[in-house]
């Protein structure tokens, strides 16, 4: 156990490090492809069941988890997990809180990496007087490392080793480090979010494209938000606006309780919770569905939305659909977007170091230094994979995998171990301890049974999934994070430059023209 007591520099310093951690790249990028691709209107609803039946409640679990687990000097899930219920097995299910983060931010990292350059190209004019299949060209090449097009060789692998560095050193000054970094990057994220959804908004019905005669921004915005009941019945949506909601709010990782077990044993949780919860609502309805979405259907139409939603849409088209506002706001604009993708990545990724750091303390009294550094090399390690054969599908291995099943498992068994284990008796009083609001009863009902039942619902029927990935068919249900994007508009050499070839707004098709 270590003899130091880190704690919050302050409440504003609290609730910008925690929404920092929700809020990230799966806001911006996750969110709106798994709307678009479960249906639009579709999604919203079951999405915004889960928030309030699965995803507030765990986020009263594990904020409460945590700080009680700190009052025992424990920083990490096993510690943590142990300390509330005597038993060995317990403490094994806690390790899930730290190899999921391990596993994800070797991933999540490359993502982050990818933004710092882009930021970086944005400055220098590289996209400047490009086409759309340039710009995807240009990405093509970028991840492909086999040969280069930017001038700079193994740049991917640069700027990757670069941002976990930098990762590291931030890791390495501890919580304050940390607290900085949310400091500063939360309020430029959510200014430049709203200057650019603005111009999302703003994009109006007409007159935005020269290819896309009809295309429109508002079709996007109409079809996200027209709701659609029918959609209650399928529980593919449910289950993919359930993955989203555990990713988006960083639930049944361990980050939380981490976070948590710096927060002095009397001070609020509850309504801290709720904030940063509500916050990360806020960054993903409003926010994240008025950049991508609008924009591109606003010069590409919805159709080419709904047929290319990818995640690669942030990479490979919005670069080209700033360029159509002029070479100097294409610079600011691209600068904002992928600017805000990196604070919004960083403060995430820092919050996957943490809980790693913490168990290194608990468990054999690392100092910082020591256990940012090991952090960083292991994740070095994790992800080099996914730098050098992202083209051969290890990337949504590791989604699927650590960003997916392993969350579900997780939260599965905490919940249990919570509501019934550690019994909701005790449980209640810690989640109103110090409370600065007061919690509808009706919560305790809900944690109690409906989040666990939920939650079992959720982790059985992914079953079937999880057994057709392993068994190698292509049918699985949650399309991950890393959808291969223009996969037949563009060859993986990444020399191949698409052309519309036809630019009705019911059939956009790239031709391979060079
Ligand atoms: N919640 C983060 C996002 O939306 C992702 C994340 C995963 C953060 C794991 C911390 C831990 O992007
Ligand atoms: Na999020």
């Amino acid at each position: 156990m270590a003899t130091t007591t880190e704690s919050w520099g302050s409440r504003v310093g609290l609730i910008l490090a925690m929404a920092g951690n929700a809020v990230g790249l799966g806001n911006f990028l996750r969110f709106p492809v798994q709307a678009v691709q479960n249906g639009g209107g579709a999604f919203i609803i079951p999405y915004l069941i889960c928030f309030l039946l699965m995803g507030i409640p765990l986020l009263f679990i594990e904020w409460s988890s945590g700080r009680y687990g700190g009052k025992f000097g424990n920083h990490s899930t096993p510690y943590i997990l142990d300390s509330m219920v005597k038993g060995r097995l317990l403490k094994y299910i806690g390790v899930f809180g730290i190899f999921t983060n391990l596993a994800i931010v070797a991933y999540y990292a490359y993502i982050e990496s990818w933004t710092i350059s882009y930021v970086y190209h944005s400055l220098m004019g590289t996209f400047q007087g490009m086409s759309q299949g340039e710009v995807a060209g240009f990405f093509n090449s970028y991840v492909d490392l086999s040969h280069t097009t930017t001038g700079i060789p193994y740049e991917a692998v640069i700027f990757y080793v670069l941002c976990l560095a930098f990762n590291t050193f931030i890791l390495s000054k501890g919580l304050k480090g940390v607290e900085k970094v949310a400091k500063i990057g939360m309020p430029l994220l959510i200014l430049f979010g709203v200057l650019l959804a603005i111009k999302g908004y703003t994009l109006g019905t007409s007159g935005a494209s020269e290819l896309f005669p009809d295309a429109n921004a508002v079709d996007g915005l109409n079809f996200l938000w027209t709701p659609q009941f029918s959609s209650l019945a399928d529980p593919k949506v449910w289950l993919a606006a359930a993955g989203q909601i555990f990713f988006t709010l960083s639930v049944g990782m361990g980050t939380i309780h981490c976070y948590a077990a710096y927060v002095k044993p009397k001070d609020d949780i509850a309504l801290n919770a709720v904030s940063a919860g509500f916050m990360n609502g806020f960054v993903e309805v409003v926010l994240g569905s008025a950049i991508v979405i609008p924009i591109a259907a606003g010069y590409l139409g919805l159709d080419w939305v709904i047929n290319n939603a990818g995640f690669g849409m942030a990479f490979q088209t919005m670069p080209y659909l700033f360029e159509q506002w002029g070479p100097a706001l294409a610079m600011v604009a691209g600068v904002m977007w992928f600017g805000l993708l990196f604070f919004a990545g960083i403060t995430s990724s820092l919050a996957m170091g943490t809980p790693w750091m913490g168990f290194m303390r608990d468990e054999f009294g690392w100092n910082r230094t020591k256990g940012a550094w090991s952090f960083g090399g292991l994740a070095l390690l994790l992800g080099l994979p996914t730098v050098f054969f992202y083209n051969q599908g290890v990337f949504d291995d590791y989604d699927f995998w650590a960003g997916t099943v392993s969350l579900v498992t997780f939260a599965f068994f905490e919940v249990i171990l919570f509501a019934w284990i550690f019994g909701m008796d005790k449980g209640w009083k810690e989640i109103n301890h110090g409370s600065d609001i007061r919690i509808p009863m009706g919560y305790r009902f809900i944690i109690k049974y409906i989040t666990p039942l939920l939650l079992g619902w959720v982790f059985f029927s992914s079953i079937p999934n999880i057994v057709d990935r392993v068994l190698h068919k292509d049918t699985f249900n949650n399309k991950s994070f890393a959808t291969e994007y223009y996969a037949e508009n563009f060859d993986t050499s990444g020399a191949a430059v698409g052309k519309v070839v036809e630019s009705d707004r019911h059939s956009v098709k790239f031709s391979f023209q060079n």
